[in-house]
């Protein structure tokens, strides 16, 4: 049986005396669409932040594919960060504020990461990200 997409287990995280998120599961399988739903200032984005691990988790486990990360007590050892940036540069995470550039076009902005953080030449990402724009 293949992994799931993304599989998240017993995820907690404080901010000091503030535990925001205490031991959250979620699964989800390829092509599978999610709705987060909880009101202003319960987790909703430290949730979607530790995924990626722009937030650490104190402690749970985050897998993408086969990508696993265990961070104990808060840190991530050498490898958990090695597969933090590899599961960075395959997922996509929209900024809740206003995050992008106004001086570029749509298009940039869509082949700047795969240009960047995957070393795919401009031409073919250029292409990918027309095809994709398609009705
Ligand atoms: N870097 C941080 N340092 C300290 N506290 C933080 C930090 N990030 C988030 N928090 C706190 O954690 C809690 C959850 O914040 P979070 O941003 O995840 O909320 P949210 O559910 O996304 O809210 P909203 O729906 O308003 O975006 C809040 O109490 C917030 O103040
Ligand atoms: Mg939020």
């Amino acid at each position: 049986m293949t992994a799931p997409a993304l599989s998240v287990t017993g995820l907690h995280k404080s901010f000091g005396a503030n535990a925001v998120l205490r031991g959250i599961d979620l699964q989800a399988q390829d092509g599978e669409v999610i709705s987060l739903i909880g009101a202003s200032g319960s987790g909703n984005s430290t949730f979607l932040r530790c995924i990626p691990m722009l937030e650490v988790p104190d402690s749970g486990r985050v897998a993408v594919g086969e990508q696993v990360i265990e961070p104990q007590n808060g840190i991530l050892s050498r490898r958990d960060k090695v597969t933090a940036r590899t599961i960075r540069s395959e997922l996509g995470f929209v900024f809740q504020s206003f995050n992008l550039w106004p001086h570029r076009t749509v298009l940039e902005k869509v082949i700047e990461a795969p240009i960047h953080l995957q070393g795919r030449p401009p031409r073919p990402a250029v292409r990918r990200a027309d095809k994709r724009a398609g009705p």
